[in-house]
Protein backbone atom coordinates (compact mmCIF):
# COMPACT_ATOMS: atom_id res chain seq x y z
CA UNK A 1 0.00 0.00 0.00
CA UNK A 2 1.67 3.03 -0.94
CA UNK A 3 1.23 6.37 0.79
CA UNK A 4 -0.88 9.25 -0.39
CA UNK A 5 0.05 13.24 0.31
CA UNK A 6 -2.87 15.46 0.70
CA UNK A 7 -1.87 19.31 0.53
CA UNK A 8 -4.98 21.71 2.18
CA UNK A 9 -5.90 24.92 4.04
CA UNK A 10 -8.61 26.58 2.87
CA UNK A 11 -7.23 30.02 2.26
CA UNK A 12 -5.97 31.27 -0.75
CA UNK A 13 -2.22 32.26 -1.43
CA UNK A 14 -0.84 30.46 1.52
CA UNK A 15 1.30 27.99 -1.09
CA UNK A 16 -0.62 25.19 -1.33
CA UNK A 17 0.12 24.81 -5.40
CA UNK A 18 3.99 25.55 -4.87
CA UNK A 19 3.95 23.62 -1.93
CA UNK A 20 2.66 20.51 -4.21
CA UNK A 21 4.98 21.67 -7.46
CA UNK A 22 8.09 21.25 -5.26
CA UNK A 23 7.01 17.99 -4.42
CA UNK A 24 5.98 16.98 -7.81
CA UNK A 25 9.15 18.03 -9.10
CA UNK A 26 11.14 16.33 -6.46
CA UNK A 27 9.09 12.98 -7.03
CA UNK A 28 10.27 13.21 -10.93
CA UNK A 29 13.97 13.97 -9.96
CA UNK A 30 13.81 11.03 -7.61
CA UNK A 31 12.52 8.83 -10.43
CA UNK A 32 8.92 8.26 -8.21
CA UNK A 33 6.05 7.87 -9.69
CA UNK A 34 3.49 10.73 -8.05
CA UNK A 35 0.20 11.65 -9.65
CA UNK A 36 -1.25 14.63 -8.64
CA UNK A 37 -4.83 15.22 -8.16
CA UNK A 38 -5.81 19.39 -8.15
CA UNK A 39 -8.43 20.70 -7.50
CA UNK A 40 -8.80 24.20 -8.65
CA UNK A 41 -11.16 26.86 -10.54
CA UNK A 42 -7.70 26.95 -13.21
CA UNK A 43 -5.69 24.46 -13.48
CA UNK A 44 -1.84 25.11 -12.47
CA UNK A 45 0.48 21.96 -12.43
CA UNK A 46 -1.66 20.61 -15.08
CA UNK A 47 -1.15 22.92 -17.63
CA UNK A 48 2.95 23.00 -16.72
CA UNK A 49 2.99 19.08 -16.43
CA UNK A 50 0.60 17.50 -18.63
CA UNK A 51 -2.59 15.54 -18.16
CA UNK A 52 -0.40 12.47 -17.56
CA UNK A 53 0.95 13.25 -14.53
CA UNK A 54 -1.43 15.68 -13.26
CA UNK A 55 -5.07 15.74 -13.34
CA UNK A 56 -7.52 18.76 -13.11
CA UNK A 57 -10.78 18.63 -11.11
CA UNK A 58 -12.13 21.67 -11.93
CA UNK A 59 -13.72 23.48 -9.26
CA UNK A 60 -16.87 25.96 -11.16
CA UNK A 61 -18.73 28.41 -8.89
CA UNK A 62 -21.73 25.24 -9.93
CA UNK A 63 -19.74 23.18 -8.37
CA UNK A 64 -19.05 24.95 -5.39
CA UNK A 65 -22.72 25.67 -4.52
CA UNK A 66 -23.46 21.75 -4.50
CA UNK A 67 -21.07 21.11 -2.29
CA UNK A 68 -22.86 23.49 0.68
CA UNK A 69 -26.08 21.32 -0.43
CA UNK A 70 -24.58 18.15 0.67
CA UNK A 71 -26.98 16.37 -1.83
CA UNK A 72 -26.35 13.46 -3.86
CA UNK A 73 -23.63 14.61 -5.99
CA UNK A 74 -21.68 15.79 -3.75
CA UNK A 75 -21.02 12.31 -2.06
CA UNK A 76 -20.49 11.19 -5.37
CA UNK A 77 -17.74 13.26 -6.02
CA UNK A 78 -15.57 13.00 -2.40
CA UNK A 79 -16.62 8.79 -2.81
CA UNK A 80 -14.07 8.56 -5.41
CA UNK A 81 -11.23 9.82 -3.19
CA UNK A 82 -11.63 6.82 -0.75
CA UNK A 83 -10.21 3.80 -3.14
CA UNK A 84 -7.79 6.35 -4.64
CA UNK A 85 -6.00 7.15 -1.32
CA UNK A 86 -6.19 3.41 -0.63
CA UNK A 87 -4.60 2.66 -3.49
CA UNK A 88 -2.17 5.50 -2.71
CA UNK A 89 0.91 7.31 -4.95
CA UNK A 90 -0.87 10.49 -5.35
CA UNK A 91 -0.92 13.79 -3.94
CA UNK A 92 -3.86 15.90 -3.68
CA UNK A 93 -3.96 19.51 -4.32
CA UNK A 94 -7.21 20.54 -1.97
CA UNK A 95 -7.57 24.58 -3.96
CA UNK A 96 -10.79 26.13 -4.31
CA UNK A 97 -11.29 26.13 -0.28
CA UNK A 98 -12.64 22.76 -0.83
CA UNK A 99 -11.23 20.83 1.74
CA UNK A 100 -13.64 21.88 4.70
CA UNK A 101 -15.92 19.95 2.23
CA UNK A 102 -13.54 17.11 2.82
CA UNK A 103 -13.79 16.89 6.16
CA UNK A 104 -17.32 17.01 6.13
CA UNK A 105 -17.46 13.97 3.84
CA UNK A 106 -14.80 12.05 5.60
CA UNK A 107 -16.46 12.83 8.88
CA UNK A 108 -19.90 10.92 8.08
CA UNK A 109 -18.04 8.35 5.27
CA UNK A 110 -16.12 5.73 6.90
CA UNK A 111 -12.61 6.59 5.69
CA UNK A 112 -11.10 4.33 7.95
CA UNK A 113 -12.67 1.65 5.46
CA UNK A 114 -10.06 2.54 3.12
CA UNK A 115 -6.83 3.94 5.01
CA UNK A 116 -7.68 2.57 8.62
CA UNK A 117 -6.34 4.92 10.86
CA UNK A 118 -4.54 7.05 7.92
CA UNK A 119 -0.73 6.15 9.04
CA UNK A 120 -0.26 6.29 5.25
CA UNK A 121 -1.78 9.34 4.48
CA UNK A 122 0.58 13.08 5.26
CA UNK A 123 -1.73 16.13 5.27
CA UNK A 124 0.18 18.88 4.56
CA UNK A 125 -0.55 22.63 5.61
CA UNK A 126 1.03 25.46 4.52
CA UNK A 127 0.43 29.07 6.62
CA UNK A 128 1.92 32.33 6.01
CA UNK A 129 1.63 34.64 8.92
CA UNK A 130 -1.38 36.54 8.33
CA UNK A 131 -4.16 35.56 11.16
CA UNK A 132 -6.49 33.77 8.54
CA UNK A 133 -4.30 31.36 7.62
CA UNK A 134 -3.02 30.63 10.50
CA UNK A 135 -6.28 29.96 12.15
CA UNK A 136 -8.01 28.31 9.29
CA UNK A 137 -4.49 26.15 9.29
CA UNK A 138 -4.48 24.99 12.96
CA UNK A 139 -8.57 23.84 12.88
CA UNK A 140 -7.26 21.87 9.69
CA UNK A 141 -4.62 20.26 11.61
CA UNK A 142 -7.38 19.64 14.17
CA UNK A 143 -9.99 18.35 12.20
CA UNK A 144 -7.26 15.31 10.64
CA UNK A 145 -6.53 14.43 14.04
CA UNK A 146 -10.58 13.22 14.29
CA UNK A 147 -10.54 11.68 10.73
CA UNK A 148 -7.15 9.80 10.50
CA UNK A 149 -5.74 9.97 14.18
CA UNK A 150 -2.58 8.00 12.69
CA UNK A 151 -1.84 10.25 9.92
CA UNK A 152 1.07 12.64 9.76
CA UNK A 153 0.69 16.09 10.12
CA UNK A 154 3.15 18.80 8.68
CA UNK A 155 2.96 22.04 9.47
CA UNK A 156 4.30 24.42 6.83
CA UNK A 157 5.75 27.84 7.43
CA UNK A 158 5.32 29.90 4.22
CA UNK A 159 7.35 33.16 5.00
CA UNK A 160 6.57 34.79 1.44
CA UNK A 161 4.20 37.18 3.50
CA UNK A 162 6.77 37.46 6.39
CA UNK A 163 8.77 36.09 8.93
CA UNK A 164 7.30 33.44 11.45
CA UNK A 165 9.52 35.13 14.35
CA UNK A 166 6.77 37.82 14.57
CA UNK A 167 4.67 35.32 16.24
CA UNK A 168 7.15 33.91 18.97
CA UNK A 169 4.94 35.17 21.88
CA UNK A 170 1.27 34.56 19.61
CA UNK A 171 -1.39 32.32 20.58
CA UNK A 172 -0.55 30.48 17.45
CA UNK A 173 3.12 29.93 18.43
CA UNK A 174 2.06 28.30 21.88
CA UNK A 175 -0.44 26.06 20.43
CA UNK A 176 2.05 25.28 17.55
CA UNK A 177 5.05 24.14 20.55
CA UNK A 178 2.20 21.96 21.68
CA UNK A 179 0.83 20.25 19.10
CA UNK A 180 4.65 19.32 17.95
CA UNK A 181 5.81 18.44 22.04
CA UNK A 182 2.24 15.93 22.49
CA UNK A 183 0.56 15.28 19.46
CA UNK A 184 3.52 14.58 17.04
CA UNK A 185 3.24 17.37 14.36
CA UNK A 186 6.54 18.23 11.92
CA UNK A 187 6.63 21.48 10.90
CA UNK A 188 9.14 22.73 7.88
CA UNK A 189 9.85 25.72 6.63
CA UNK A 190 9.11 26.94 3.17
CA UNK A 191 11.40 30.22 2.72
CA UNK A 192 10.24 32.84 0.18
CA UNK A 193 12.05 32.35 -2.82
CA UNK A 194 13.89 36.15 -2.96
CA UNK A 195 15.60 35.48 -6.80
CA UNK A 196 15.02 38.50 -9.25
CA UNK A 197 14.48 35.82 -11.54
CA UNK A 198 11.72 34.24 -9.45
CA UNK A 199 8.71 35.91 -11.27
CA UNK A 200 9.87 34.79 -14.68
CA UNK A 201 10.64 31.04 -13.61
CA UNK A 202 6.98 30.80 -11.86
CA UNK A 203 5.13 29.54 -15.26
CA UNK A 204 8.42 26.63 -15.02
CA UNK A 205 8.78 23.31 -14.06
CA UNK A 206 10.57 23.08 -10.84
CA UNK A 207 12.47 19.85 -12.35
CA UNK A 208 13.43 21.52 -15.07
CA UNK A 209 14.68 24.88 -13.21
CA UNK A 210 17.06 22.78 -11.51
CA UNK A 211 18.69 22.36 -14.33
CA UNK A 212 18.68 25.73 -15.55
CA UNK A 213 21.69 27.74 -16.41
CA UNK A 214 22.81 31.31 -16.73
CA UNK A 215 22.63 31.29 -20.49
CA UNK A 216 18.51 30.43 -20.08
CA UNK A 217 18.09 32.81 -17.41
CA UNK A 218 19.60 35.67 -19.96
CA UNK A 219 17.83 33.96 -22.64
CA UNK A 220 14.43 34.65 -20.72
CA UNK A 221 15.54 38.32 -20.51
CA UNK A 222 17.99 38.69 -17.38
CA UNK A 223 21.35 40.58 -17.66
CA UNK A 224 24.26 38.19 -16.93
CA UNK A 225 24.62 39.37 -13.35
CA UNK A 226 21.49 39.20 -12.22
CA UNK A 227 21.03 35.46 -13.90
CA UNK A 228 24.31 34.98 -11.74
CA UNK A 229 22.93 35.83 -8.49
CA UNK A 230 19.25 34.69 -9.21
CA UNK A 231 20.78 30.90 -9.77
CA UNK A 232 22.31 31.14 -6.70
CA UNK A 233 19.17 32.00 -4.52
CA UNK A 234 17.27 29.76 -6.51
CA UNK A 235 19.57 26.47 -6.71
CA UNK A 236 20.20 27.17 -2.49
CA UNK A 237 15.93 27.11 -2.31
CA UNK A 238 15.27 24.60 -4.51
CA UNK A 239 17.97 22.64 -2.47
CA UNK A 240 16.67 23.49 1.13
CA UNK A 241 13.05 22.69 -0.07
CA UNK A 242 14.13 19.08 -1.64
CA UNK A 243 15.66 18.09 1.39
CA UNK A 244 12.95 19.17 3.66
CA UNK A 245 10.31 17.02 1.74
CA UNK A 246 12.09 14.24 0.10
CA UNK A 247 12.15 12.03 3.40
CA UNK A 248 8.23 12.28 2.90
CA UNK A 249 8.16 11.05 -0.76
CA UNK A 250 10.59 8.34 0.24
CA UNK A 251 8.00 7.45 3.21
CA UNK A 252 5.45 7.27 0.75
CA UNK A 253 6.97 5.11 -1.92
CA UNK A 254 8.02 2.67 0.43
CA UNK A 255 6.12 -0.49 -0.30
CA UNK A 256 3.48 -1.60 2.96
CA UNK A 257 1.61 -4.61 3.09
CA UNK A 258 -2.05 -3.77 3.35
CA UNK A 259 -3.04 -3.97 6.51
CA UNK A 260 0.59 -3.75 8.25
CA UNK A 261 1.22 -0.11 7.39
CA UNK A 262 4.19 0.14 10.01
CA UNK A 263 6.02 -3.19 8.96
CA UNK A 264 9.93 -2.04 7.48
CA UNK A 265 9.24 -2.47 3.70
CA UNK A 266 11.66 -2.28 0.91
CA UNK A 267 12.02 1.71 -0.93
CA UNK A 268 11.50 1.58 -4.38
CA UNK A 269 13.41 5.22 -4.37
CA UNK A 270 15.53 4.74 -7.40
CA UNK A 271 17.99 7.97 -7.93
CA UNK A 272 18.19 9.06 -11.38
CA UNK A 273 21.19 12.01 -12.80
N1 LIG B 1 7.80 30.74 -0.52
C1 LIG B 1 7.47 31.37 -1.65
N2 LIG B 1 8.42 32.01 -2.39
C2 LIG B 1 8.09 32.63 -3.54
N3 LIG B 1 6.84 32.73 -4.02
C3 LIG B 1 5.84 32.14 -3.33
C4 LIG B 1 6.12 31.45 -2.11
N4 LIG B 1 4.93 30.96 -1.65
C5 LIG B 1 3.98 31.34 -2.53
N5 LIG B 1 4.53 32.05 -3.54
C6 LIG B 1 3.79 32.62 -4.69
O1 LIG B 1 2.56 33.15 -4.21
C7 LIG B 1 1.50 32.84 -5.10
C8 LIG B 1 0.42 32.03 -4.38
O2 LIG B 1 0.91 30.73 -4.06
P1 LIG B 1 0.08 29.41 -4.42
O3 LIG B 1 0.99 28.26 -4.26
O4 LIG B 1 -0.62 29.56 -5.70
O5 LIG B 1 -1.00 29.43 -3.22
P2 LIG B 1 -2.33 28.55 -3.02
O6 LIG B 1 -2.21 27.35 -3.90
O7 LIG B 1 -2.35 28.20 -1.56
O8 LIG B 1 -3.48 29.43 -3.40
C9 LIG B 1 2.12 32.09 -6.27
O9 LIG B 1 2.41 32.99 -7.29
C10 LIG B 1 3.39 31.52 -5.68
O10 LIG B 1 4.38 31.30 -6.66
MG1 LIG C 1 -3.55 26.58 -5.39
Amino acid sequence: MLGSILVLNDRGGVGKTLLSHHLLAGALLEAMPLRVVEYEVNERLARLFGPELVEHRRISQDFANLMGTGGDGFFEFWDQIGPELQRGGRLFDFGGNISQWFFNWAEVSGLDYYVGDGSRLTFMVPVTVDLASLQTGMATLERVAVIAPGAKRVLVENGCSGPFSQLEESHYAKRKAEMVERENVTVIGMPACTAPAWARLTGHRLDQVVAMTRDDLVKLGMSPPVASRSLIVIHEWLRSMNMALTPFLTDMFRATQPGAAKAPGKTIKAKVN
